[in-house]
């Protein structure tokens, strides 16, 4: 199972918070998956990507639901790799109407949203479980704090600030993270190759049966 893009929570029916994720690294994981003979489960926030051939999708919008469908589907899977960049907060009141300008508070309220990896961690059993953190600041600190606390297998962690890396562009920039305090670093490569580099790695960790 891959997550990919954004998730959108409401403010109203016509407003959202989101953020920039096209969903191109999510769906380029699940394409290799597939090139190399994967059953692959896909679950997309609102991007504007085709579905890879031979890929059961699952379109969500808001992290809630991305939550429901991982967690609903995770029994199915033998690995998970998150790379979907889903929110972690959220407006506190869902307005059922349009807000009005002139009554629109200048402050929003927001609450948090639960954590799908956090989750996975206590229930993920044999699964491999791979996270991204995308960081503009201490990459490989805050990749190895989040490796460490939502119990992941791998983390890879994704410098969002330079040009050819992170959000909407075909490239990206990563180092792959492990819970014993190794590390590669990738150079700059598309996003093709990045997910052929993450595919690899968890057919490594799998059974033979199911690689
Ligand atoms: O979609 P693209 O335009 O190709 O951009 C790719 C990307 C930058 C979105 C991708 O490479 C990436 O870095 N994805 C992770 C984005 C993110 O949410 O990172 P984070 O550091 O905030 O979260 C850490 C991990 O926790 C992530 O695996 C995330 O999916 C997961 N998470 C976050 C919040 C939440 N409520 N639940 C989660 O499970």
């Amino acid at each position: 199972m891959v997550t990919a893009g954004p998730t959108r929570e409401p403010l109203d029916p016509v407003r959202f918070i989101s953020n920039r994720s096209s969903g191109k690294m999510g769906y380029a994981i699940a394409a290799a998956a597939r090139l190399r003979g994967h059953d692959v489960l896909l679950v997309s926030g609102p991007v504007a990507l085709e579905v890879p051939a031979g890929i059961r999708r699952i379109m969500v919008e808001t992290a809630e639901q991305m939550q429901q469908a991982v967690i609903g589907n995770l029994d199915t899977v033998d690995a998970l790799v998150m790379a979907a960049a889903v929110a972690d907060w959220r407006p506190a009141v869902v307005h059922r109407q349009k807000q009005k300008k002139s009554k629109m508070e200048a402050v929003l309220q927001l609450e948090p949203v639960p954590d799908i990896l956090a989750q996975v961690a206590g229930i993920k059993g044999s699964r491999l479980v791979v996270g991204f953190a995308a960081e503009t600041e201490n990459l490989l600190g805050e990749a190895r704090r989040k490796l460490s606390a939502k119990r992941l297998d791998m983390i890879v962690a994704n410098d969002v600030t330079a040009p050819d890396a992170g959000f909407e562009v075909d490239t990206n920039r990563v180092v792959l993270v492990w819970p014993d305090g190794s590390s590669r670093e990738l150079p700059c490569m598309p996003k093709s190759e990045v997910a052929q580099y993450i595919i690899e790695w968890l057919e490594k960790q799998l059974p033979a049966s199911t690689a």
